[in-house]
């Protein structure tokens, strides 16, 4: 049985005082057994994050790394960096890194490899922007994303990995992917995923929808057989709607 799993995405917000005070007020939540919770936070703020949830099962992770293991590459923080802080999870390939920072489906590649020899769980972010989701080919669009970034991914290696389903034009515009289209392509997802892997790989993963997710929603979409949980960005942020989404989560 997959658990489900509520990934709050910081993005660039919080200062190390902001995030330890919604720590202080998460640390008690009593987290129910079909349910994991993460907190995916800036560079600057995981290791003071750590420290407040250490007698916690709340995992904390990165939201971006670098795939090289050292050398000149100013401003990015490595996989080494990463562990020494003991993260659990790291966010890659986010659109708003591939669309601001150039990511590409063969950067992402090479970081799912690093992260994944290295024991950090990747939450990879597949997802079509509104364009190729008018024009209806979203399918393909998504399907030709999944193929790519897990491209020489071994079948162990894919135990290590979750997979977030963020259609872009849902992300932070109060737009939700209705429940039945969100499943369908996290569907399709696990679908590629048992073709290249093998159905037990498929029947483990656990695949979120993100985009827009709040308390209000939540409850239709973890519903749905196929969405594992969510990657969560604004209604992440306050303890309350955070605390709110993992009891949600436990119902389902
Ligand atoms: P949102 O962000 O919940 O604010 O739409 C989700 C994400 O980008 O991961």
């Amino acid at each position: 049985m997959r658990k489900v799993l509520i990934a709050g995405n910081w993005k660039m917000n919080k200062t190390i005082a902001e995030a330890g005070q919604f720590a202080d007020e998460v640390k008690d939540y009593k987290i129910a057994v079909n349910t994991e919770l993460a907190i995916l936070a800036p560079f600057t703020q995981i290791a003071s994050l750590k420290e407040v949830l250490a007698d916690t099962d709340i995992k904390v992770g990165a939201q971006n790394v670098h795939f090289e293991e050292s050398g000149a590459y100013t401003g990015e923080i490595s996989v080494a960096m990463l562990k020494e802080l003991g993260v659990d999870y790291c966010i890659v390939g986010h659109s708003e890194r591939r669309e601001y920072f150039n990511e590409t489906d063969d950067t992402v590649n090479k970081k799912l490899k690093a992260l994944i020899a290295a024991d950090i769980k990747p939450i990879l972010c597949v997802g079509e922007p509104l364009k190729v989701r008018e024009n209806g080919l979203f399918l393909p669009y998504v399907g030709g994303q999944v193929i790519s970034d897990l491209e020489g991914l071994q079948t162990d290696d894919m135990e290590k990995l979750v997979i977030a389903y963020e259609p872009i034009w849902a992300i932070g515009t109060g737009k939700t992917a209705t429940p039945d289209d969100a499943a369908m392509i996290c569907g399709l997802i696990r679908g590629i995923v048992e073709a290249q892997f093998g159905s037990a790989v498929a029947d483990s993963i656990q695949i979120l929808y993100g985009g827009s997710m709040k308390p209000d929603n939540a409850s239709d979409l973890l519903a749905k057989m196929d969405i594992d949980g969510g990657l969560i960005g604004g209604a992440s942020l306050k303890a309350d709607s955070f605390k709110a989404l993992a009891d949600i989560a436990a119902q389902n």
